[in-house]
């Protein structure tokens, strides 16, 4: 088992259909090789976590890298895992493009800022750290 994480930076404005368009493509493909996972997204940024077979998660990368949606990919890690942290997902997704105003100050303090969204940090603990703030702060992540 491998999880694989990377940070992008959109080619469009990000909003909540763009997301939906892109778990809606994602989920069944997802389903199919077994693949689980996160996207975080700011208005300018994607923040991805991807776990699921070596060969699975590679192949998957590999078809999200060319994706004109996005460029400027970061890969932040890839590497084996004892277990899935997201393995009831297929693609559990966060806009924070919508988070109040209250919970936003507190990320961009935390994290820091970017282009006027929360910060997507580059070293994977501060991702498992974000990606468990977002989901005890948002109960209810977005599906396509
Ligand atoms: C930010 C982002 C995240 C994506 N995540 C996934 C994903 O988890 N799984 C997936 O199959 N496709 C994902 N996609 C879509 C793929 O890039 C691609 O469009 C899709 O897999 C269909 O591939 P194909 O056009 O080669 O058939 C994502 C795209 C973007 C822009």
């Amino acid at each position: 088992m491998h999880r694989l994480i990377y940070k992008s930076r959109s080619t469009e404005i990000i909003d909540k259909e763009s997301v939906r368009d892109i778990l809606y493509t994602s989920q069944e493909m997802n389903r199919k090789s077994v693949v689980t996972g996160a996207l975080l997204a700011t208005n300018s940024h994607f923040l991805q976590i991807l776990e699921g077979e070596f060969e699975a998660v590679n192949e998957t990368f590999f078809r999200i890298v060319h994706d004109p949606r996005h460029g400027k990919v970061e890969l932040i890690s890839f590497g084996p895992i004892d277990k899935r942290l997201f393995d009831k997902w297929t693609m559990k997704a966060f806009g924070l493009f919508n988070l109040n105003e209250e919970m936003e100050s507190i990320l961009k303090e935390k994290y820091g800022e970017e282009e006027e969204g929360v910060y997507f940090p580059l070293e994977e603990l501060l991702v498992l750290s974000l990606v468990a703030d977002v989901s005890m702060m948002n109960k209810s992540p977005m599906t396509s």
